[in-house]
């Protein structure tokens, strides 16, 4: 080894030993006659100090060196005379007694600090620069240690990791594939596995029980904060079971990383309804730590002349605790913000229940204070509350509302409390329609059991029918999604056919897993944890891409190594391929 010690494990107990550190030189002092070099490495910083007194050339050689030389200092440990408490090492300082270049470095393009002059596109062009900063290193540990616990607990459950191929082939459910053309069959691609969905369910059925893998998948979409076209999963599947088998394991697994990686327990994982989901808080994805339920009003507030509600499908609304001191500018801002075309709403009907013991809304013309105090009940609101009510179709007037919620969560900034609320969302339904396509599509994927009590309905109300499907949601996220299988060879096939395939074609996508449900099939079902989604939410992150190596931009591009890019014509011709691309 170049170095006896790190940059960050020296302490004073160290003092009046000889010590060799390796590191990057994070800034250099000189105070006339003195120079102090703080030197990085992973582990810490480190004070190294040179006096022209002791050593005039060595000052020298010192005062000539620049931000991010690699450097080999050899000293004596010192107690420092003027100590810093904020780094653990902050107590002595290395004298230093011959200093060793290992190499210069260029003026570097952005500052290597926890608050850095560097713009997202600078830092990702040279990530590894980024990587030196204690933000994104501490984000990489921490991925690491949650990577490793949730291997050592799945292993101690008796799950094996088994690795799937990348190489497969592409299938029209789910999101757009990449795909990567085959040399040896001309005109044959492969596709990017989304998930290795199929692959463990033939595990299972190849008798090995219980599954695990840290897998990358990867989507084709569009992109978003909380999405990546290659992302990992925490992917599982366990034969013989039933979903509150799956709950247990799971919750021990979030349980477990909380204890190791942040000290405490989360709360009990509250089970909800997809139905009650929409229906209380317009999403499928709460974040219940914001409290503002919906309440429904339409008993009370329809009939009374007011066209807006008389006409509606829907009258619902939330409380916004102790926020009746509103001004009018306030709630006009936050009626132009629900008309925004992205959240699409009319209008905003406001409550205050004043402290003063009044009531004033803005539909007083058509409600009397007897009304208003009537709809104040049915929100359990007190003085000083403000009810902010949404009106019209029900399913976008839901959907408005939890915008307007999340919004105002925000604005509150109770989303910002390091506190953890675990859901379990169930009962999902099965099918979605698609007015463009005029067809059904699975809402989980087209793999997921109907609840057994609901396949009779295939037939005659597929709509209706719920799925043996549950998301895990934390705070808002949905971290990870599972189901019980399909494990019959004649429900798959009847899924296929309300999903609009031939059964010719279901067979040519896949023939493979129906045919494997001919040889024994167990029960069985699983589910994948956005491992990114998780390592963001520990860490704090809003973005994905602060917990990942090195990530893609927003137009899906690698920008430090420029990709993706042409490839030549050659390369072109031994794939079979031709462009074709209007400029
Ligand atoms: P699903 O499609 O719900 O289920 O994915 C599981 C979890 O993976 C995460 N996730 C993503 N994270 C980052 N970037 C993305 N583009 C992205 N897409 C999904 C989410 C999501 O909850 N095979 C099934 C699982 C199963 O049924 O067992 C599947 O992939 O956190």
């Amino acid at each position: 080894m170049l170095r006896t010690h790190t940059c960050g494990e020296l302490r004073k107990e160290d003092c009046g030993s000889d010590v060799i550190l390796c590191g990057w030189i994070q800034r250099i002092r000189d105070l006339g006659g003195m120079t102090f070099i703080d030197i990085r490495d992973r582990y810490g910083i480190t004070q190294l100090t040179f006096s022209v007194e002791l050593n005039k050339e060595l000052y020298h050689k010192a005062k000539s060196l620049g931000r991010e030389y690699v450097i080999k200092a050899n000293g004596t440990v010192v107690e420092r005379s003027n100590k810093n408490p904020h780094i653990p090492t902050g107590d002595i300082e290395i004298i230093v007694h011959s200093l060793e270049l290992l190499n210069s470095s260029e003026n570097v393009p952005f500052t290597i600090d926890d608050d850095t002059d560097g713009g997202e596109e600078l830092r990702m062009k040279y990530r590894y620069l980024d990587i030196r900063r204690n933000i994104v290193r501490q984000n990489l540990i921490l991925r690491h240690h949650m990577a490793s616990e949730t291997r050592n607990f799945l292993h101690q459950l008796d799950f094996i990791e088994v690795e799937t191929p990348v190489l497969i082939k592409s299938t029209p459910e789910g999101a757009r594939d990449f795909l990567v053309p085959s040399r040896m069959n001309a005109g044959q691609f492969y596709a990017l596995p989304q998930s290795p969905q199929t692959f463990k369910q033939l595990l299972m059925i190849g008798g090995l029980d219980r599954y695990f893998q840290l897998v990358k998948c990867f989507r084709d979409e569009d992109f978003r904060a909380d999405r990546q076209p290659e992302f990992t999963q925490i992917d599982c599947e366990m034969s013989f079971v039933d979903k509150n088998d799956i709950f247990e394991v799971f919750e021990g697994l979030l349980s477990q990383l909380f204890i190791k990686l942040k000290g405490f327990k989360p709360d009990n994982f509250i089970k909800m309804s997809y139905y009650e989901a929409m229906k209380y808080y317009g999403t499928d994805k709460p974040d219940t730590r914001l409290g503002m339920k919906f309440v429904e009003l339409n008993d009370l507030a329809k009939g009374k002349g007011f066209r807006v509600f008389d006409d509606a499908e829907i009258v619902a609304g939330i409380k916004v605790v102790q926020c009746a001191d509103y001004s009018r500018k306030q709630i006009d801002e936050l009626t132009e913000w629900v008309k925004r075309p992205q959240i699409g709403a009319k209008g905003l009907v406001y409550v205050k229940i004043n402290t003063d013991g009044t009531i004033k809304s803005s539909v007083d013309k058509f409600f009397s204070e007897d009304d208003l105090k009537k709809w104040a009940q049915a929100f359990n609101a007190v003085e000083g509350d403000l009810l902010l009510i949404m009106a019209g179709e029900k399913t976008a007037t839901r959907k408005a509302l939890g915008e307007l919620r999340l919004e105002m969560g925000n604005r509150l900034e109770i989303g910002k409390q390091e506190r953890y609320e675990c859901l379990w969302i169930e009962d999902f339904p099965l099918l979605e329609w698609d007015e463009e396509t005029k067809r059904y599509y699975a809402m989980h994927h087209p793999f997921t059991s109907p609840l057994v009590e609901d396949i009779p309905k295939l037939d005659t109300d597929p709509a209706t029918v719920r799925a043996n499907a549950y998301d895990l949601v934390v705070n808002g996220i949905e971290i990870g999604g599972g189901s019980v299988r399909i494990h019959d060879k004649s429900l798959q096939e009847k899924m296929f056919e309300i999903l609009g395939m031939t059964k010719e074609e279901a067979y040519r996508q896949f023939g493979f897993l129906m045919d494997a449900f001919c040889y024994g099939a167990p029960p069985h079902g699983g589910i994948a944890l956005g491992f990114d989604r998780l390592v963001a939410l520990f860490s704090g992150e809003d973005s994905i891409r602060d917990v990942i190596a090195f990530p893609k931009n927003n137009a899906g591009r690698d920008i430090m190594i420029d990709s993706p890019a042409p490839i030549d014509q050659k390369q072109l011709k031994e794939l079979h391929l031709k462009l074709d691309i209007k400029k």
